[in-house]
């Protein structure tokens, strides 16, 4: 499975691990220490913040997304000091794709590594869905790419790949590894089966594209508010802890599963729910979302935007 996913990504090596939290926060954690600047996106994944959290290094945040503020925060830091940024390549709550080319480019001007949670993009974007940096042409320069098999690679279990040396470094430093458990067989032999299928059988990602574009005119057609979300993770956006609740409660009656989402995990005012689109999805059943999410509307006295 190592081998496959290392393959795959276009990485000389990959460690496979019993959960995507454990591979990223272990991604960052063994990477930066005491002294190093850790330069972060402040709405990456909670499994990369701790990381951050555990690896003593100095948190240096730039605003969402947005390489001007990177570029700014970059020319002010000490050039001696060592540096990771961290981003997810698609933000889990908003759907959001990290901006990798620019990224890349200030990363090198600053010789600062690069660390990507490629756990929502992983299926959905690149070549066969290898991913963001795949999509952008940046996998050499990234140093370490990590994930997890719970997304599109329908199982559990997590992944991070780089090169030889680092991966084996990580083998015998990180505390994630080291303490905790393999994944079990079945776990792996799943995620490889979803990884071959991915790789033989396109259609599934052409498919789940189409029903992005499908439900994304559906709720642009009912004023709702998707965070410009450009990806198969959608999320609507409603601003209100009750109301959100009201339309979640409205939804489940009406045989339709979301995800609500309120702080911390998400910022204040941006409570939501998630929607995550996919290939298996028919079109019948995205309109009849549709339907119900004009129900729900109603009932939880939600306004289209105007
Ligand atoms: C962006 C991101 N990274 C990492 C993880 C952790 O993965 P796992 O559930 O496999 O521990 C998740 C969520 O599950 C996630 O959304």
């Amino acid at each position: 499975m190592e081998e496959a996913l290392a393959a795959f990504l276009g990485k000389e090596a990959c460690h496979v691990t019993a959960a995507g939290y454990l591979a990223c926060t272990c991604s960052i954690s063994s990477l930066a220490q005491r002294g190093d600047a850790l330069i972060v996106d402040p709405n990456i994944h909670s499994s990369l913040w701790d990381g951050v959290l555990l690896s003593g290094a100095k948190i240096e945040r730039f605003a969402h997304n947005d390489m001007d503020s990177l570029a700014k925060l970059l020319a002010e830091l000490d050039p001696k000091q060592a540096k990771v940024i961290a981003v997810d390549g698609v933000y889990s709550m908003e759907g959001h794709i990290a901006p990798m080319p620019r990224l890349m480019e200030l990363a090198g001007q600053y010789q600062a590594v690069v660390v990507v949670d490629e756990a929502h993009s992983i299926g959905i974007l690149g070549r066969n869905g290898r991913g963001v940096c795949d999509q952008f042409g940046v996998t050499e320069q990234v140093e370490l790419i990590c994930g997890s098999f719970s997304k599109a690679l329908a199982s559990t279990g997590g992944f991070v790949a780089g090169s030889r040396t680092l991966i084996e470094y990580l083998r015998s430093n990180s505390r994630q590894i080291i303490f905790s458990a393999a994944i079990s067989p079945a776990a792996a032999a799943s995620a490889r089966a979803s990884l071959e299928v991915m790789q033989s059988e396109p259609e599934h990602h052409e498919r789940l594209w189409t029903n992005y574009r499908h439900l994304k005119a559906i709720l642009e057609r009912l004023g709702l508010d998707f965070w410009n979300s450009p990806t198969p993770a959608l999320p609507i956006v409603i601003g209100d802890k009750m109301k959100c609740y009201e339309l979640w409660k409205s939804l489940w009656d009406q045989g339709f599963f979301t995800v609500m989402s309120l702080p911390p995990g998400v910022p204040p005012g941006k409570e939501l729910l998630r929607c995550a689109v996919t290939s298996l999805h028919t079109t019948e059943q995205l309109d009849r979302f549709g339907d119900a999410l004009k129900v729900g509307m109603q009932r939880a006295g939600i306004q289209p935007k105007s």
